[in-house]
């Protein structure tokens, strides 16, 4: 793992606004992984500024986005398709044939699922990952406890979950109690993965997910056992590392070096 940290959120999100713009410029026809919350809207927001003022193209990128409510209609506010749609794809030259999601309204979840593992496959799997991080220590939407050789599938969110995501839902009653993710397995098949985490509610999980055993109690520690995975952090997030000196004196000014 590589870990960078940031004095402070923006820093932190231009940091990883970079390496993905970098990646597109390096391989336009790379394939995405997107994550969604909270984070990643200004992570999305930085990356629109970056295509407004230098020349970049997302026109054959392909994109699969982690995860998706099960039952929420094509449409719907809170779902992630809307998501990205408001926060990236209507933003920028996105190709929208290119732009992959798990549909949570499909008849056979099951069959829904395999689809997406398939469509990975076929398109040669994903170049780069990017990963927000639940408080819980989930990434996507596994949960503590998802077999870390897990593939996409159903899932039941959390009370943890769901009480972090109620704001995106108006009528909290009728918020969906299960998801579709990605699953861990599927998400250490990428080539890369880069994890972005800002703020002090998340450094526990941080902790946990960097210097803690790799558990299914703590999804997100699975990534210690993915060969290129890049961890950017804010000074609050870090908070809790125990090695975090080290890490500074790792990566302090020279990013190039592992
Ligand atoms: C959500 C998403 C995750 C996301 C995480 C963190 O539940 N399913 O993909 O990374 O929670 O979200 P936030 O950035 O809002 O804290």
């Amino acid at each position: 793992m590589k870990i960078i940290i940031l004095a402070d959120e923006a820093a932190a999100v231009s940091c990883a606004a970079r390496t993905l713009t970098d990646k597109v410029r390096a391989k336009p026809t790379a394939v995405l992984g997107l994550a969604t919350g909270e984070t990643m809207i200004a992570l999305y927001r930085t990356i629109l500024e970056i295509s407004t003022t230098e020349p970049l193209s997302f026109s054959e990128i392909s994109t699969f986005n982690l995860d998706e409510y099960v039952g929420l209609p094509f449409g719907h506010s809170a779902s992630y398709r809307t998501y990205m749609q408001n926060y990236l794809f209507s933003h920028a030259d996105f190709d929208p044939a290119l732009t992959h999601f798990l549909a949570g309204d499909a008849k056979d979840l099951v069959l829904e699922s395999s689809r997406y593992e398939q469509l990975i496959i076929d398109v040669g799997g994903i170049d780069l990952q990017l990963l927000g991080l639940g408080e819980n220590g989930h990434i996507g939407f596994n949960e503590p406890s998802s077999s870390l050789a897990s593939r996409t599938r159903i899932k039941t969110l959390t009370k943890t979950t769901l009480e972090a995501n109620k704001i995106n839902f108006k009528n909290i009653d009728k918020m969906p109690l299960c998801s579709l993710t990605m699953g861990v397995g599927t998400i250490l098949d990428s080539r890369q993965c880069l994890l972005l985490a800002t703020g002090s509610r998340k450094a526990p999980a941080v902790a946990q997910m960097v210097e803690g055993p790799v558990t299914a109690t703590c999804p997100a520690s699975a990534l210690q056992l993915h060969p290129n995975t890049l961890v950017i952090l804010d000074d609050q997030a870090a908070r809790d590392l125990k090695m975090r000196d080290y890490y500074e004196y790792v990566h302090s000014g020279v990013s190039n070096v592992t």
